[in-house]
């Protein structure tokens, strides 16, 4: 199985520290207020380090998180609040004895699930462990924008003060798959010692077009009730790199 975010969870949130999950939380609440008032039970789908989960909570929501890799689930645990709790496992393979009103999966995580059986895994088991009615809310790549813009070669820079991290982003283009293989190669160093550490990791992002979402929605009984560009609530287009889909357990 691919093992990313082994080392890349060390870094992960100084890489993603702009990242304004603040306004993320916020743009998300706002879409479970108008399609679902009075939500309180919330699923989430690969976690992470629990940067959502802990404004959720701060918002008034319980948040479950279920995350692939321990050491994502171990930094969220060092600042958890309170009505969280977060579980080790595979989205397409978990089991929790809990019902929940909201199932969410942002930054992509429904894009790292490259095979259709995956997909369908996940989706049945959000559908098993949803309240009828409830809504799953997702954000992934889009296959107009992949084609328009086609990936390129990026490199990324931040430091902290004690360590700087440079991410270079080499992507591989699969178009029979609908996969962009992400390569990153990343150096950080010791700004006292100047001692570097450099690694590899590989991040496969499928893409999707909403014909493909509403075909995997059929398929496990949910509708379309919305989809949107992230954030800016636009209409999707070539520039719409991440779309926001609200589907409805039927
Ligand atoms: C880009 S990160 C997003 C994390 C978090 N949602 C955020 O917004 O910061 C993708 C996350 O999805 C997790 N992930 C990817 N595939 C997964 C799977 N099949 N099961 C569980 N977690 C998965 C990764 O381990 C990683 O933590």
């Amino acid at each position: 199985m691919l093992q990313n975010f082994r080392l890349y969870s060390q870094y992960y949130d100084l890489l993603y520290k702009d990242k304004d999950y603040a306004l993320e939380t916020d743009y998300i609440d706002q879409l479970i207020k108008q399609y679902k008032p009075k939500s309180k039970n919330v699923l989430e789908l690969g976690s992470g380090t629990g940067r959502h989960a802990n404004l959720f909570s701060q918002n008034g929501y319980h948040v479950y998180g279920i995350e692939r890799s321990s050491e994502m689930v171990n930094i969220a645990n060092q600042s958890k609040r309170e009505n969280i709790e977060f579980q080790v496992s595979d989205i397409s393979a978990f089991e929790v004895n809990k019902q929940f009103d909201i199932a969410l999966s942002l930054f992509h995580v429904i894009s790292y699930l490259n095979s259709n059986q995956d997909l369908i895994l996940t989706f049945q088991n959000v559908y098993r462990y949803l309240n009828k009615g409830g809504l799953f809310i997702f954000d992934v790549w889009h296959s107009a924008a992949v084609h328009a813009l086609i990936p390129e070669k990026r490199t990324k820079q931040l430091s902290n003060g004690k360590i700087s991290v440079i991410r270079n982003a080499n992507p591989i283009i699969y178009p029979e798959q609908n996969v962009v293989e992400v390569n990153y190669d990343i150096e950080v160093t010791d700004l006292k010692s100047g001692t570097k550490t450099v690694f590899t990791e590989k991040h496969p992002m499928r893409h999707f077009s909403k014909p493909e979402i509403e075909l995997l929605a059929f398929a496990t009984q949910f509708e379309i009730l919305h989809s949107e560009e992230f954030l800016t609530k636009a209409i999707p287009s070539e520039d719409t790199w991440g779309v926001c889909y609200i589907l409805k357990k039927i």
